[in-house]
């Protein structure tokens, strides 16, 4: 059995984001700083999701790995969020067209890296993507793919976030660095961004043939309750196939297992919301 260690004062910050009526555009960070757990396939998918339901969506790729980029056929691209965080271009200037419905995107470059380190010399770093973010309007959702650390891009996507989408993956580990992913919600949400919410944990990669995943989904959504998003992301190699083809799965296999997962997020997302 999977044992929890997250402390008791997390509960409040679990329970409060379930009644935020959003006007405008609704930020979500999607972070967990455990590597491969399915922070760049949720942010892609979610975002393609939210496009085909007709939800105007902006990925911003914060993670020198570009995934989320390349997936989006936006590999070594110029004119990235490095730059724009940076202060030399607009923000305006780094959003690109996708090949998916109602989906522009940011990219970033492995000069990102950098900044993990750089930024910190910039007096204000914290608010640096969200001062960024106030020249852009229109969009429905922003999603911020992170990267696999809780260090300085992470903590800009947060600040910047409204709430925080975290992917759990279905396996033996999955809850391993959960409280201090939370501890770090919590320190922003104290020193910089007293709003920020956490949207739901999303359990991913879930293996219908493997008792291990139930059990994993029975304890997460013992212990986390209604955080925990309805929708479950299944394993399927269509997922694991799409960004080799620079799609979503909603382009790339539309009637796959993956695909239906990734649309009743957008859904519980974009109508739970309106019941807020
Ligand atoms: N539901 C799924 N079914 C099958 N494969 C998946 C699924 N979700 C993610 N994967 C695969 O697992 C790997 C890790 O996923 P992903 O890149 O989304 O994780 P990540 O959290 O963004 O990783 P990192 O921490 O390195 O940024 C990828 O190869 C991806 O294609
Ligand atoms: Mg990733």
């Amino acid at each position: 059995m999977i044992v929890f260690h997250v402390e008791h004062h997390v509960d409040s910050l679990l329970q409060v984001s379930y009644n935020m009526t959003m006007p405008g555009t609704k930020t979500i960070a999607i972070s967990n700083q455990k590597g491969g757990v399915g922070k760049t396939t949720t942010c892609t998918n979610l975002g393609a999701a939210l496009g085909q339901l007709g939800k105007k969506t902006l990925i911003i790729d914060m993670d020198p790995q570009a995934n989320t980029s390349s997936g989006l056929r936006y590999t070594e691209a110029e004119d990235t969020i490095y730059d724009v965080l940076l202060g030399n271009i607009s923000i305006t200037h780094a959003i690109r067209r996708t090949e998916e419905d109602s989906v522009w995107l940011i990219p970033s470059n492995k000069s990102l890296v950098g900044g993990e380190m750089e930024f910190r010399d910039v007096d204000d770093w914290h608010f640096l993507l969200r001062d960024a973010l106030k020249d852009v309007d229109g969009y429905d959702y922003i999603l911020i793919d992170t990267p696999p650390s809780l260090g300085t891009l992470t903590i800009m996507s947060l600040v910047a976030a409204n709430s925080v989408i975290v992917p759990v993956q279905c396996e033996y580990y999955a809850l391993e660095g959960l409280t201090q992913l939370i501890k770090t919600i919590m320190l922003v949400r104290n020193s910089y961004n007293p709003d920020l919410k956490i949207e739901g944990l999303l359990l991913t990669m879930f293996d219908r043939r493997l008792n291990l995943s139930k059990q994993i989904e029975e304890e997460v959504r013992r212990h986390f309750g209604r955080k925990v998003f309805n929708t479950v992301i299944y394993r399927s190699i269509r997922l694991a196939e799409a960004p080799s083809f620079g799609l979503s799965i909603v382009k790339y296999a539309p009637d796959s297992l993956g695909a239906m997962n990734y649309v009743e997020l957008a859904k519980e997302i974009a109508y739970e919301e309106s019941l807020r």
